[in-house]
């Protein structure tokens, strides 16, 4: 019996995505990898993508073995070209519908705050709050014609209390927090259901690389 088939049968019909579409960014390590696997395990078709091909390869095959519904493609989320393809490449596999979209991908440098170069202060802006937010403007279409969306965003609970994670993530995050209120509030309307998630330490590469 194939991974996808056996999950399914142990959580039972209750819980299934069948039928329903999911794009998460980030999707080949860490909790995006985590997310990918339960929204598929559940019956969804996934839509992925990173920043590194071979990898991006090499996670689409192994959860073709495990029976396991998802594509993807290479994209830098921090670039506004990439995105507008991307959503465009996800746009033309699910035609023209989402149901869900996970803002997983995210970044940290962490420094004292007088220590860092205005570089580090764009490049962990524009990774982690400027991309969710265009990736939402962009996903909007696609999220309102399939009737019944859902965003979540992969916050931190740096974003809420001080945890010595670099006060650049630190704001990026809190600002996650801020515009999933707003957003469920204003897309209410268009039946897209705005939450976001507040992950404390997770043993991920992000957290291994910053040791
Ligand atoms: N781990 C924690 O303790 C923790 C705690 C709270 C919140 N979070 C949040 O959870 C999310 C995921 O973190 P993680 O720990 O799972 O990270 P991770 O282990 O570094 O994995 C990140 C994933 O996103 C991809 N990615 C990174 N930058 C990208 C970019 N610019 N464009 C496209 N893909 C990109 C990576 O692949 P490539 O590098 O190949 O692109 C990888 O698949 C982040 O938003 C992070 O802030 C993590």
């Amino acid at each position: 019996m194939a991974e996808s088939d056996l999950i399914s049968k142990v959580r039972g019909s209750k819980w299934s995505l069948k039928g329903m579409t999911a794009l998460v960014t980030g999707g080949t390590r860490g909790i995006g990898h985590a997310v990918v696997e339960d929204l598929a395990g559940f019956g969804a078709s996934v839509y992925t993508c990173s920043r590194n091909e071979a990898e991006l390869n090499k996670c689409l095959k192994e959860w073709e073995g495990k029976g396991f519904v998802v594509s993807g493609s290479v994209c830098d989320a921090s670039s506004r070209d990439q995105r507008e393809k991307l959503i465009q490449e996800v746009a033309s596999f699910f035609n023209g519908k989402l149901n869900i979209l996970i803002n997983n991908v995210g970044t940290n440098i962490r420094k004292p705050t007088n220590e860092y170069t205005t570089e580090e202060f764009l490049t962990l802006m524009s990774t982690n709050f400027e991309s969710v937010y265009h990736l939402c403007q962009l996903a909007h279409p696609l999220l309102k014609a399939s009737g019944m969306g859902s965003i979540v965003f992969i916050s931190s609970v740096a974003g809420v209390v001080h945890i010595g994670s670099g006060s650049i993530y630190a704001a990026s995050k809190a600002a996650i927090n801020q515009l999933t209120k707003n957003l469920s509030c204003e897309w209410a309307k268009d039946n897209i259901r705005t939450n976001c998630v507040a992950p404390w330490y997770t043993k991920t590469s992000l957290v291994e690389n910053m040791k």
